[in-house]
């Protein structure tokens, strides 16, 4: 027998064992719920839809990823572009109306859209080519313009942001995990495989909190956070699959073993 721990599940009555897997699915359930409210929460931090890691450094650590648009002018492309229409586009593009005004009729011959069009297509449509174009960065609808004319400044939630948060957080998800690790140790399952799982998941929670803090100073910590979250949740999954299962399945012979 592989278990050594004196209480067992399974010697348990069967209702007691029912109300044990309830709690569990509740638990577990709750987990997958907040799991999506995290995809929610963290997806749009930047302008690219879904989840991506740069959504989850700029939640941690922030990211200032200047607009294309803006560097392209500023860096005095194209050298053909007269003074005046780069000043217009600069100061078109660092307003607050940059979708209002982009074709804005009121402003006539100055309206962004005109000045894109006659001083940009030439070489940016998609169908442009010659030696001299760009296909590859379309500049012919709003659509185009918009994914590169803004500046994505995502600032980390303050300090006592995530310190609250950690609050709630870190004491909740280690006692569930502890929680969970007692069970496992009273299963009829092996405590070896069980303590790896409760080896691997508990690293990963305390990689994870850890991280909060470590990725505010450096961006690549944000890794480290999605694969500490990720183990844990895994962990949780797992040992907790692992103990309904050892709930409903019939006691078998040593139902008294203890
Ligand atoms: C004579 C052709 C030509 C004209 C006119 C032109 N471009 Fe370009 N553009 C290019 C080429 C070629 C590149 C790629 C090489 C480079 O960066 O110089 C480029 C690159 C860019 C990029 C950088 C894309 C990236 O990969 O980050 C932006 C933004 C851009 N152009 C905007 C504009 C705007 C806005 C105008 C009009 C005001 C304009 N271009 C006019 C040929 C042109």
């Amino acid at each position: 027998m592989s278990n050594t721990c004196s209480l067992s599940i399974r010697s348990l009555p069967y209702l007691f064992r029912l109300g044990i897997a309830s709690l569990i699915i509740t638990l577990l359930g709750g987990y997958v719920v907040s799991g999506l409210h995290l995809r929610w929460h963290y997806d749009n931090r930047d302008e690219t839809p879904g989840l991506t890691m740069n959504d989850i450094i700029g939640a941690y650590h922030g990211v200032q990823t200047p607009s294309p648009l803006i560097s392209a002018l500023e860096n005095g492309h194209p050298d053909t572009l007269p003074d005046t229409e780069r000043t217009t586009l600069l100061d078109w593009l660092r307003s607050d109306r940059v979708s209002q005004d982009y074709d804005n009729l009121d402003l006539g011959e100055d309206a962004p859209s005109e000045l894109i069009a006659m001083s940009c297509l030439d070489c940016h449509t998609r169908s442009s080519s010659g030696a001299n174009t760009h296909p590859e960065v379309p500049l012919e609808y709003w659509d185009d313009i918009q994914k590169i004319a803004i500046s994505k400044d995502i600032q980390p939630a303050g300090i006592d942001i995530v310190a609250t948060s950690q609050h709630t957080h870190a004491p909740m998800m280690a006692i569930v995990m502890l929680v969970l690790a007692l069970l496992g140790a009273m299963t009829r399952f092996s405590n070896r495989i069980i303590g790896f799982v409760v080896f691997v998941t508990g690293i990963g929670l305390l990689v994870d909190m850890a991280g909060w803090w470590i990725t505010r100073e450096v961006a690549g910590f944000a890794f480290a956070i999605v694969v500490g979250g990720g183990l844990y949740a895994i962990g949780t999954m797992l040992i907790g699959c692992i103990v309904i299962i050892d709930c409903v399945l019939p006691a078998g012979n040593d139902a008294s073993a203890s």
